[in-house]
């Protein structure tokens, strides 16, 4: 199986624009969403030289094009302002190598999507921080990510899932799968029904900004996991965000509140016993530190106020799409046990329930970096 897998990802390299002799393949990563292999070159006598060769997931990103034509837009943007900034454009950005045919990605005779990238050198990637520390540079570079492209005409990036963090149309279709109730599991989860209809101002909270004009639309990342960020070996300093799968027009409040939700838990995100879920100050404090320095300065005073906001919303919303989809037979996310997704709608409905609790705190925070 093995074999067989390097010897097709031999066959796809040889449609990009790379030289020297192919010495080894190696799957990399960590990444639930696509198949990345990391590939080494020796070039003559110059010496060696790593590529990250990916096979993009069709299923999660219908719009593979647009897809590409955002990260090549984006990517090119930064790695001019990186270097006009005295940076180094080839750790701090992800950098396209194209296909033989000119194209940001080849199509492979079973239709799937492959390309290339540099590969970001010493530096690695993890899962959960070790430290706050980690999670402050996490917060620095995604708030970076977001002050570099700050003067970048948002409006031009397709949307390339539409209506990703439209949690009042997600509260909308929430209600149907409820109304419709196929799987009959509708009766067994009444409190957490509840728990998500009692919010519904929640969910049309950041929708009815963007509707009058309140806050700015900006590019933002969409993934903020810690895993696509990489820090330095040595230094172990943030060098560079990485997976820009999902950069599309969005709100600033949602990449902070993505990285709180999905790092700041002090639970894995399918963890069931409830008592150990909760919300860590420590860490919040770190990644606003963090993404504050990174960006404070090119957010309004609206924008910085309402990044709690974007914590709580963000997790509120996770909680709905998992526990929807357990009313809908679980057919978006995998699922490896009966309630799993159920376990996930909760698990994320007690970390909302305790960024209430704990409201005063995260305000006071945000206020103290602004
Ligand atoms: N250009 C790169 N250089 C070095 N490592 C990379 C690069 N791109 C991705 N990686 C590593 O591979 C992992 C998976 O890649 P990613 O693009 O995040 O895929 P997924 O969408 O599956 O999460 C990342 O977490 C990172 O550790
Ligand atoms: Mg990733």
């Amino acid at each position: 199986m093995r074999e067989a897998t390097n010897k097709k990802v031999i066959a796809i390299a040889k449609n990009f624009e790379l030289q020297g002799d192919l010495v080894q393949v190696n799957r990399w990563g960590n990444g639930h969403i696509n198949d990345t292999f990391i590939l080494i070159y020796q070039i003559g006598k110059m010496g060696r030289i790593k590529i990250i060769l990916q096979k993009m997931n069709k299923n999660v990103f219908p719009k593979p094009v647009e897809l590409m034509e955002n990260i090549m837009n984006v990517t090119d943007f930064l790695y001019k302002k990186i270097e006009d900034a005295g940076g180094d454009p080839l750790r701090e950005t992800l950098n396209v190598i194209p296909a033989k045919n000119g194209e940001p990605y080849y199509i492979d005779e079973e239709g799937e999507y492959w390309r290339a990238y540099t590969y970001i050198t010493d530096a690695r990637s993890f899962d959960t921080p070790e430290s706050a520390s980690d999670f402050y540079e996490s917060g620095y570079l995604f708030g970076k990510f977001q002050s570099m492209l700050s003067d970048y005409p948002a409006e031009t990036l397709y949307e390339t899932i539409e209506k990703f963090h439209d949690t009042r149309d997600r509260f909308a279709r929430f209600k149907k799968a409820v109304e419709e109730d196929v799987m009959g599991r509708v009766a067994e989860v009444q409190d957490e029904i509840q728990f998500v209809l009692e919010r519904e101002a929640d969910a049309c909270f950041f929708m009815e900004l963007i509707d009058k004009k309140e806050i700015p639309i900006r590019v933002t990342h969409n993934d903020t996991k810690l895993n696509n960020i990489m820090l330095d070996n040595i230094t172990r300093k943030g060098v560079c965000v990485v997976d820009l799968d999902t950069v599309m027009p969005g709100l600033a409040a949602y990449d902070f509140g993505d990285s709180i939700r999905s790092g700041a838990n002090t639970a894995a995100e399918d963890e069931k016993n409830l008592k150990k879920v909760s919300c860590d100050m420590k860490l919040f404090k770190a990644y606003t530190k963090g993404f504050l320095a990174g960006c404070g300065a090119d957010l309004t005073e609206k924008e910085i106020d309402l990044l709690p906001m974007g914590a709580k919303i963000m997790t509120f919303e996770c909680g709905m799409r998992f526990l929807t989809d357990y009313l809908q037979g679980d057919v978006y996310f995998k699922t490896s046990r009966l309630e799993h997704n159920l376990d996930r709608a909760r698990n994320q409905f007690k970390l909302v329930s305790d960024m209430e609790d704990k409201w005063e705190t995260m305000q006071e925070i945000v206020a103290k970096y602004k």
